[in-house]
């Protein structure tokens, strides 16, 4: 066939190609703009056309590029702009807002009663979960047989019954005695357990904060600033405190601490059951017999102790009901507490 009617047919082509979809769009670049093109074939004959032609056959070549570039560029366009709309994409909207998460209610009053014992010179200590006998009852003046075992239900391990869940973080106060000399002055923050049916008020499992000073002449009235200070701290300047006389075997006076209502300022409500004191603590004297299982002298020596439940807390400064919302992790509960830092 005369080369001119072949380019000819070729320019024709480019004009009727319909394109349809992104594989025909590529099948024809491919031909007519693609490395091997068609057209450089073509192009690749005029030393077989005489030279008088030769200027009419390369423009005509030209011709059927050109055509086939504007075609590819129109097409390529409408094809981008057709796959825009079939994928929805609105290229105005906003991007995908990532979801910050909260911290649990456990945490923040955890770290915030830490905070307010650093303030005062308390260094965390933690230590284990899984405890043995002496250092979570008989170093605490809980020998065996003593009925103040009764008042915390322990959760045993079976193959050896001297090794338990510890049942309070009292436990914290042997070991950091038995290892470090006076002064000590530690706060010991941690998951206790308790043989117990769960309820919206107890649970198996919660958080103690446990404290303790010793050092040379450390007196009750110590105690009392210490706890006075650390109150109004965590709920506000106008807590007042009270210490009701109490037991414990590990202390020596021993008290438990209220706190006026925070919910109703001491007028009565549900959550202080009309009493306006709320109990948040129990706390004492460390008793002579705990300073001497732990090799501390203790007429040298004197110091005060208090225990604080996590749970107990945070429910009463968030009033929630039910002590199983805190384990259960339900995202809508947890969501709650994104604004409290
Ligand atoms: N260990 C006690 C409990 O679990 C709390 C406690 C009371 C701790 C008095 C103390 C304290 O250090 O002095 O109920």
């Amino acid at each position: 066939m005369d080369i001119f009617l072949q380019t000819e047919n070729l320019l024709k082509e480019v004009q009727e190609t319909t394109i349809d979809s992104k594989e025909t769009l590529e099948k024809f670049r491919i031909r007519f703009l693609g490395s091997k093109n068609i057209l450089k074939d073509v192009f690749g004959e005029i030393k077989n056309v005489p030279n008088e032609k030769k200027k009419a056959f390369g423009q005509l070549v030209n011709s059927v590029k050109q055509a086939a570039e504007e075609k590819f560029a129109t097409e390529q366009e409408k094809f981008q702009t057709s796959s825009q709309e079939n994928n929805n994409i609105d290229l105005t909207l906003p991007g995908d807002v990532t979801t910050i998460g909260a911290r649990h209610p456990i945490q923040i009053v955890r770290n915030k009663i830490i905070e307010i014992f650093n303030r005062l010179g308390f260094a965390v200590q933690e230590d284990r979960e899984i405890e043995d006998d002496w250092h979570n009852f008989t170093a605490l003046n809980m020998p065996e047989d003593h009925p103040a075992r009764d008042m915390q239900d322990t959760f045993f391990v079976h193959i050896n019954p001297d090794i338990v869940l510890r049942t309070h973080t009292s436990s914290v106060q042997v070991r950091t005695m038995e290892n470090q000399k006076p002064p000590i002055r530690i706060l010991s923050p941690g998951r206790v357990y308790r043989n117990e049916t769960i309820s919206a008020r107890s649970h198996c499992f919660f958080h103690q904060v446990e404290g303790l000073y010793i050092d040379e002449n450390v007196s009750f009235a110590d105690l009392l600033q210490t706890l006075d200070f650390f109150v109004k701290e965590l709920f506000g300047k106008d807590i007042k405190i009270k210490l009701r006389p109490s037991y414990f075997p590990f202390t020596e006076p021993s008290a438990e601490v209220d706190v006026t209502c925070f919910i109703c300022g001491g007028e009565g409500c549900n959550v202080c059951k009309h009493s306006g004191w709320v109990e948040i603590l129990g706390c004492g004297m460390v008793d002579p017999k705990v300073l001497e299982n732990c090799n501390i002298d203790p007429k040298k020596y004197s110091g005060f102790a208090f225990g604080m439940g996590i749970e107990r807390i945070t429910m009463l400064k968030y009033q929630i009901k039910d002590i199983r919302l805190l384990s259960e992790n339900d995202i809508r509960f947890l969501e709650q507490f994104k604004s409290a830092i």
